[in-house]
């Protein structure tokens, strides 16, 4: 039996739908999607967007990064890419829909085409999803309709599959539901333990979180300088 050399490879991750040509479209001169996004921890899916962005891959501008948690990962990588950063603390709100007002003003406010969900660990509302219908993309640790919900990565483990990975998807009313984008398949290794396994599915999340942005803004005819919807 052939031995695994590197079960996080590009190679061995499984990828649907490749679009012909994915990657190779390009916004009309000087016209790059503007892109807001929200999240909770690390930040690791926001610092690759942010280097994806300008690529041929994904020609595209971060403008805003909102946060929730103001001493998060991903608030310091924004300070450090000089990125604009705005902390919405949960807490500070009365309502999930008061909060979700808040990013739809904020992110209107910053004229954003597209808006991604990279690790945000909140329940968005219809207030949110509303305001950018097939425009709200998010990143979840698992194949879905497998996992949904908190710590998808332990589900996995504790189902005990033998492959799992990530979904990047357009973001509807059910909670990690919504029009899937673009996946990949990571192999569960006998000898994973939550870390190594979230490790290996975060570095595929970083390959295809751009690629899904890419997808949807060409959904949208947001690329070629086409007229925004
Ligand atoms: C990512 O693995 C993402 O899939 C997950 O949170 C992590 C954030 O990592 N999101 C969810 O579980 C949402 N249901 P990051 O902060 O390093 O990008």
């Amino acid at each position: 039996m052939p031995a695994f050399s590197d079960p996080s490879d590009a190679d061995r991750a499984v990828q649907w739908p490749l679009p012909p040509g994915a990657g190779t479209e390009a916004t009309a001169p000087g016209r790059r999607l503007r892109l807001g996004v929200m999240a909770s921890g690390n930040g690791s899916n926001f610092e690759a967007l942010v280097q994806a962005s300008s690529s041929p891959l994904l020609p595209a501008q971060v403008v805003c990064l909102v946060v929730n948690n103001p001493g998060c990962g991903a608030k310091a990588r924004a300070e450090r890419l000089k990125i604009a950063v705005t902390c919405l603390d949960h807490r500070r709100f009365a309502s999930r829909d008061n909060l979700d007002g808040a990013l739809v003003d904020h992110f209107q406010a910053a004229a954003v085409d597209l808006v991604v969900m990279a690790g945000w660990m909140r329940i968005v509302t219809s207030r949110l999803i509303s305001a950018y219908p097939e425009r709200l993309v998010n990143i979840h640790p698992s194949l879905l309709p497998s996992f949904r919900g908190v710590d998808a990565v332990g589900q996995a483990l504790a189902a005990g599959v033998s492959l799992s990975g990530c979904t990047a998807h357009l973001v509807s009313e059910e909670v990690d539901s919504g029009r899937i984008l673009v996946q990949a398949a990571v192999p569960v290794l006998a000898s994973d333990s939550h870390d190594a396994l979230a490790r290996r599915i975060q570095a595929q999340e970083h390959r295809i979180l751009p690629l899904a942005v890419h997808l949807a803004a060409a959904r949208l005819g947001l690329l070629h300088g086409q007229p925004q919807a």
